[in-house]
């Protein structure tokens, strides 16, 4: 990356000021599980909110759905999760460690090979010939390769027997699958039309995260379009261009995104790529766009034996309807998110750190700091009044210098100063965060000058 971020000084980063914290801290954490701190869950929901306005509130004929995440277990029957929704699995006999044998593959030809092409024996064969030792402990002991199933079982009642197994789901994609007809009818949508979900999903991912990359609990924001199986072509496009549209309008920069057409399309998808983004890990999947024909519909037609045909109004011809699936990973948009808006800036004496989030996402969107202490009743009376309007923080420790760089830090896109002029003109001065210039505003001016920087 250019700000010279790693992975590392993120983590710290993010522990320090309150965005992301491991999970189960005190308890020396859970492998690949975080949690989000004050202001980590604020820039989350302002991302879903972003993503949610853009593909559901402005987006033509989109309709939401909060499905239950523990669905009928013949669900993930009929998707195929059950049957092969799995890694291909290696133990190191000497450390007892298990790693994904693609993985190492990649790892091992520095990516020049794609073990998504190769059968199970052929990445044995390479692991073999190549001599793939263990990462963690450095032997070649391994068990051959066994495919690894990603789903969390769990069961309902008492009894753990397969009767009541039922899963986490590993998708949010198949509650709008199965409420496919739910919403038709109730919103009386023609095809095309398209219905989004966010929420958690779960894989038993046992490969190291790279902090919220890959985390076994997570959230995705996913959108399917229905419509004809000719139509489906011409959504696929329009969609890469929408997903690429809103990180452009996020503030992602063009050099660190590109797509990638998949090496190896599933049996039943007609074209999907995804959208990479330059991690300080390298360049990695952000999000994807699938054109998945009618497969899923038709799968839920054959599993419930209900029909899932749509009835033309106009034409009265009945069809099972094409998909084509945007899905991002919302923890992961937001590591994208953190990556793109940290920066280290060299200043007279100092070098700051800020986050340069576009405001509508950034946690607070205005910082109330009273020059002195006893400047802060009047400076309360000016925080409260704000928050009635967006999420604000109020900071009266230490030198006004030290407060402005912890704002840069969290992202506050502006800080209001309350000085002993504000007492006698009721103006305040009001700080930009990224050009650091100020001016001074009327604080019954404060919430119009700022609102409109805030939209999305
Ligand atoms: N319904 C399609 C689907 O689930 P996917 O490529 O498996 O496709 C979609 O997942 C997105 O979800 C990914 O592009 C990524 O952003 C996010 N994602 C997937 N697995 C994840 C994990 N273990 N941790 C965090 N995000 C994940």
């Amino acid at each position: 990356m250019e700000n010279n971020l790693t992975m590392e000084k993120l983590v710290s980063h993010c522990k320090a000021t309150g965005f992301v914290y491991p999970g189960s801290d005190i308890y020396d954490g859970l492998a690949n599980t975080w949690d989000y701190g004050p202001i980590g869950v604020e820039l989350k929901n302002n991302i879903k909110r972003a993503w949610w306005k853009r593909f559901v509130q402005e987006n033509e004929n989109s309709f939401g759905v909060d499905a239950a995440i523990l669905m009928n277990p013949k669900v993930w029957e009929a998707s195929g999760h059950v049957a092969s929704f799995s890694d291909p699995k290696m133990d190191c006999k000497s450390c007892k460690t298990r790693h994904r044998a693609d993985n190492l593959i990649e790892a091992h030809s520095k990516g020049a090979v794609k073990p998504d092409l190769m059968t199970n024996e052929e990445m044995e064969k390479y692991i073999a010939e190549h001599h793939v030792c263990c990462p963690r402990c450095g032997n070649f002991n391994w068990t051959p390769i066994r495919q690894f199933n990603l789903m969390f079982e769990t069961s309902r009642g008492t009894i753990g027997d397969d009767q009541s197994k039922i899963y986490l789901r590993p998708e949010t994609a198949q509650g709008e699958f199965v409420n496919f007809l739910n919403v038709q009818r109730t919103t009386r949508a023609k095809v095309p039309f398209g219905i989004a979900q966010i929420g958690k999903a779960f894989r038993n991912e046992i490969t190291p995260g790279n902090f919220i990359f890959r985390t076994i609990e997570f959230e995705q924001m996913e959108h399917q379009q229905f419509c004809r199986a000719d139509q489906s072509e011409e959504y696929y496009k329009t969609y890469k261009q929408k997903a690429w549209n809103f990180l452009l309008d996020l503030g992602f920069a063009e050099d660190h995104l590109k797509f990638k057409d998949h090496d190896k399309l599933a049996h039943y998808a007609a074209a999907a790529c995804d959208i990479n983004y330059l991690f300080p890990i390298g360049w990695s999947e952000l999000n994807g766009i699938h054109n998945r024909t009618n497969y899923d519909l038709s799968r839920h037609q054959e599993f419930s034996g209900k029909s899932m045909q749509y009835t033309d109004p106009i034409t009265n011809e009945k069809y099972i309807p094409s998909v084509v699936e945007y899905s991002i990973g919302c923890d992961r948009l937001l590591l994208a998110t953190l990556c793109e808006a940290y920066a280290e800036e060299q200043l007279e004496n100092e070098t700051r750190i800020v986050m340069h989030f576009h405001p509508a996402i950034a946690p607070y969107k205005v910082a109330v700091l009273p020059l002195q202490k006893n400047l802060s009743e009047k400076a309360k009376e000016v925080y409260n009044s704000l928050r009635k309007h967006f999420m604000c923080t109020y900071d009266e420790a230490g030198s006004i210098g030290k407060r402005y760089r912890r704002q840069d830090q969290i992202g506050t896109p502006f800080c209001v100063t309350i000085d002993f002029d504000s007492l006698e003109d009721n103006c305040v001065t009001i700080r930009d965060r990224d050009t650091m210039k100020q001016e001074r505003i009327k604080i019954e001016d404060i919430a119009k000058f700022v609102s409109p920087k805030l939209e999305f």
